[in-house]
């Protein structure tokens, strides 16, 4: 028996167009400890506990099995298509002309849907390794951000949306710089920027730039991916769970601390979409900002742990001549 929350208890965001989303999504990378089946069956349960947004990409290799629980879900009349708000995500390796269209077509055959509501460049380059290769692997064809490259691969998404197999288009692990340079240059404007947030990496100014521009800051990672590979894993990083703030504010809510930091990611205004498989989590994660919310105090608390501690440096996706994972944040 699975519980379920009542849609008209979760908090939404607005899109530029007034279109509104649910404050929390669910993640879908697996990292190299679920497979595909397991991730999509946790697809299959969130939704029937309440989840409407679901967020996914090619290169999380499990379109296809997500795609058969989608099917399931609407035969069993469990939701239909146009409750759920479906993104996916253009890999590094298909930013060429032509090739964004050939992967949108990939993945929508994949999921089996007709549209998809939010098609985000992944990275923005084409800095291509190959899914769970080690750390310091490198491709030689890597090279620095190019506005030029950025563009093109804009245009093919712009295109998308005038074909009609896509309904916005977003980008992700972008910066202020970045973002000025191709800002004026988009035909369409981007509805969101998928950006890595959580207690420890906040990433204020980005965050701010996002909605000063009316583009809903969707937050990866946001309870500081306490799964996530080794080759992602760095001496120094924080974890958000460990925090005093994060800790404290579990305490006097009788939850877990990843619960605190998603309570924390809506409050502020961003789009946390936590990654879990067991129903227990992410039942309790679309719970959370439904009830019982933090304190302007612990708000503020929790604001004060910023470290900036980026987790996803892309160290994988550096050029020749770089000097280290910095190098691609500007
Ligand atoms: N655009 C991008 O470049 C990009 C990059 C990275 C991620 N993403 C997206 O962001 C999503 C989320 O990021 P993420 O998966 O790296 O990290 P995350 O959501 O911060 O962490 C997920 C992990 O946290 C633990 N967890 C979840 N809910 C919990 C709860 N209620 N209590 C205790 N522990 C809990 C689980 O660990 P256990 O499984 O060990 O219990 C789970 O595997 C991804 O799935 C993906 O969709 C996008």
């Amino acid at each position: 028996m699975v519980n379920r929350i009542a849609q008209e208890s979760i908090p939404v965001r607005k899109l530029y167009s007034g279109e509104t989303i649910p404050c929390v999504g669910l993640g879908t990378f697996g990292s190299d400890k679920y497979d595909a089946e397991t991730v999509s069956q946790a697809v299959y349960g969130a939704v029937k506990c309440g989840y409407r947004l679901i967020d996914c990409a090619a290169v999380y290799q499990n379109e296809k099995q997500i795609g058969e629980v989608l099917d399931r879900l609407f035969r069993e009349k469990e939701v239909s298509r146009k409750e759920l708000f479906i993104t996916s995500k253009v890999w590094n390796d298909m930013h060429g002309e032509g090739k964004v269209l050939a992967s949108c077509q990939k993945s929508l055959a994949d999921l089996g849907i007709e549209n998809i509501d939010l098609f985000f460049v992944h990275w923005p380059f084409p800095n291509y390794h190959a899914p769970g290769c080690s750390g310091d692997s490198r491709n030689p064809d890597s090279r620095p951000f190019s506005v030029e490259e950025f563009t093109a691969t804009w245009r093919q998404c712009e295109k998308l949306v005038d074909l009609g197999v896509v309904r916005y288009i977003g980008m992700s692990n972008m910066t202020v710089s970045k973002l000025e340079a191709v800002l004026p240059l988009c035909r369409i404007r981007p509805a969101a920027l998928e950006m890595e947030l959580h207690p420890s990496f906040q990433q204020p100014e980005l965050f701010d730039y996002a909605l000063r521009h009316d583009i809903l800051p969707i937050g990866y990672c946001p309870i500081g991916s306490p799964s996530r590979p080794e080759r992602d894993r760095a001496a120094g990083d924080v974890a958000d769970i460990e925090l005093p703030a994060v800790r404290k504010a579990a305490e006097s809510h009788g939850v877990h601390p990843a619960v605190i930091c998603l309570k924390w990611a809506v409050q502020r205004g961003q789009v946390p979409i936590p990654f879990s498989v067991k129903e227990s989590q992410y039942y309790s994660n679309l719970k959370c900002v439904t009830e019982d919310p933090l304190t302007v105090e612990e708000m503020e608390a929790i604001r004060r742990e910023d470290q900036n501690c980026r987790l996803i440096k892309g160290q994988v996706f550096l050029w020749e001549g770089a000097r280290s994972w910095e190098d691609l944040w500007d």
